[in-house]
């Protein structure tokens, strides 16, 4: 054998006792004719003491050489123990080293401390990952999908694994497709989600399914978003939404049980969509903060103030949030207009409340007194708070006060945890222009089937999130399991009869041979790691990720391919790749 420990398996317990421990020279110190090694391994640190006369080649031990160490386990001298560290009490008196490969000089220190630019961090992701939190964070992803199978297992969850080389899933994203070689011209795309396989699986008897899938969607990249990225994706038969809640909920507390240590309070709070809308202006509302959306129309419906008043006289609506005492400027007053301006808001009114009562703001002039004082109580302002006003059609007015509370109110850490479940979506919603799309996916049912022939645009939909912190961590509904209404949806989504059997005749089919009624839910795996390793990205919780630009910098994936592939698979470049190519 290579070593008889791992270096925190030494304890006291081995004092006087002969080890051999193999890992990585995370630091070297010389002292006083000593030599210090902080030996790594996938289990942590422990401490090595040689004495370079004896053991040559402990000078010449330079970071991340990789060593095995023969020694004897002794105390550390009183006044030397590290109370930070597992093995803080003890040391290895080294007898024997052993280089077993060296190390370049590396391209930045394998340490918690050191900024390092992204794309060197991902160039050297190997290197990257032996940094202690990203160390961490593998251990915590793995830990969390062992909390998911265990806790489903125990429910009685069969996992099943649906394919990788599908046909088109409508999830909303671009698919992301591979060529077919024996069928050239053919492709094959990439599954967004196992949706429909686990639709069949609940016609095919399984009752209770779970995967934990990998998912592909060729979408633009945010923090919390990859082009591949992994679901816990579960379905149920004979389900309403409280057997999805009940099955989820205990999944979240068993891996937040499992990562933090804390007992989650179930069942979460429940918020309908409608009334995140109104008071967080946001599907996915942080509950960690009040800041709440108010309502100003009734007190500035007849004001002198044309903006207010004009936009409660044609439907709309005034609301505002009090952010506080934050620091106010002429320029933070513009970066915020403009911000609201990039949620389709025609400007943005600010008021400081004064000491005396009154406000300063660039429309006061155009306030009555019982106007303002009317605003300040509503806003429940003190002296020194900023109030932000939003006049407009109520879905903007939302998105902007939405968009400006988690701004200026968002918590820098995940520290706290706020889940709740957003439930009772809207069916379907507008496009620009004017055509109707789905707002979870087609195959969700809706609350009420005839509300949904009379009136489309406000049916709702036996759809729910799960959302933590303001972060969307997952999406479900009670699906549609009756082939006729299915065909309804599709055509209110503007499939036509020819379409929907041509791309999804196959699935109607199927829901023809008894389908069980049921439902289910799907989480992102990565989302919720990152957020309880608090971590601002997905990336820091996938061990080789792509960057913002879609590129792996370690591998250079995506790379052009051999002519001879193209050809074999019957694909000819167009001009527009050639060029990019060619530059
Ligand atoms: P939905 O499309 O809402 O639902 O996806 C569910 C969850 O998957 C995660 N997710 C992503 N994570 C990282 N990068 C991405 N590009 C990305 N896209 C989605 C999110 C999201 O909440 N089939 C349905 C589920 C169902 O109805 O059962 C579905 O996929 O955390
Ligand atoms: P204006 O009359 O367009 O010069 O706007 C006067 C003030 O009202 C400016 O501070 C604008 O940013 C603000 N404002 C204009 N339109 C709106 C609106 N729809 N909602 C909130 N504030 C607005």
């Amino acid at each position: 054998m290579i070593r008889s420990h791992r270096a925190t398996e030494v304890t006291p317990d081995h004092i006087g006792e002969e080890v051999v421990l193999a890992g990585w020279v995370q630091r070297r110190r010389d002292h006083g004719g000593i030599t210090f090694l902080d030996l790594r391994d996938a289990s942590g640190l422990i401490q090595v003491v040689a004495d370079p006369e004896q053991h040559p080649v402990a000078e010449e031990l330079r970071m991340e050489y990789c060593v095995r160490v023969t020694g004897v386990v002794r105390p550390r001298p009183e006044g030397t123990e590290n109370p930070n560290l597992a093995t803080g009490t003890i040391e290895v008196a080294a007898d024997g080293i052993e280089v077993l490969s060296t190390a370049k000089v590396l391209p930045f220190m394998i340490d918690d401390r050191a900024e390092v630019e992204e794309l060197v961090r991902l160039r050297y992701r190997y290197l990257d990952l032996r940094r202690p939190k990203m160390a961490a964070n593998l251990r915590a992803r793995s830990r969390a999908t062992a909390a998911i199978r265990r806790t489903l297992d125990d429910l009685g969850f069969l996992e099943v694994e649906t394919p990788t080389l599908v046909n088109s899933t409508p999830e909303g994203a671009r698919d992301m497709l591979v060529p077919s070689r024996l069928r050239k011209g053919e492709f094959y795309a990439l599954p967004q989600s196992p949706q429909l396989f686990k639709q069949l699986l609940m016609v095919a008897g399984v009752e209770r399914y779970f995967q934990i899938a990998r998912c592909y969607r060729d979408e633009d990249f945010r923090a919390d978003r990859q082009i591949e990225f992994t679901q816990l994706d579960l379905e149920g038969s004979f389900w309403e939404r409280e057997d999805v809640f009940d099955a989820i909920e205990q999944v979240l507390a068993a891996v937040v049980r499992d990562l933090r240590g804390v007992e989650l309070s179930l069942p979460l709070p429940r918020l309908s969509w409608q009334e995140a809308m109104d008071r967080y202006g946001s599907d996915k509302p942080d509950l960690r903060f009040g800041m709440e959306i108010t309502d100003l129309s009734d007190i500035v419906a007849g004001s002198e103030f044309g903006v207010f008043a004009g936009a409660v006289g044609s439907g709309g609506t005034v609301r505002g949030i009090n952010v506080g005492p934050v620091d106010w400027s002429r320029a933070r007053a513009d970066e915020l207009t403009e911000k609201a301006k990039t949620h389709g808001a025609r400007g943005l009114v600010w008021m400081v409340a004064e000491e005396d009562g009154s406000v300063r703001s660039p429309v006061a002039k155009f306030l009555s007194e019982q106007e303002i004082a009317e605003i300040r109580e509503r806003l429940e302002a003190c002296p020194g708070d900023v109030l932000l006003v939003v006049a407009d059609r109520w879905r903007t007015v939302v998105d902007t006060l939405g968009a400006l509370r988690t701004e200026l109110g968002r918590p820098q850490s995940h520290e706290d945890l706020a889940f709740l479940w957003v439930i009772d979506f809207p069916m379907f919603e507008e496009e620009e222009d004017g055509s109707i799309t789905f707002s979870h996916h087609p195959f969700t049912s809706p609350v009420s089937i005839d509300a949904m022939r009379e009136d489309p645009k406000s049916a709702v939909a036996k759809a729910y999130d799960v959302v933590v912190n303001g972060v969307e961590l997952g999406s479900g509904s009670i699906r549609i399991h009756d082939p006729a209404v299915q065909r309804e949806v599709f055509e209110i989504l503007g499939i036509d009869r020819d379409t929907a059997e041509r791309r999804f005749g196959w699935f109607l089919e199927a829901l023809e041979y008894g389908t069980p009624p049921h439902g289910g839910f799907a989480f992102g795996i990565d989302r919720l790691v990152m957020v309880l390793q608090d971590e601002a990205s997905i990336r820091d919780v996938i061990p080789f990720p792509k960057t913002q630009t879609g590129v792996d910098p370690m591998t250079g994936a995506p790379t052009q391919v051999a002519a001879e592939q193209l050809e074999e698979l019957g694909i000819l470049l167009g001009p527009e790749a050639l060029e990019r190519l060619e530059n």
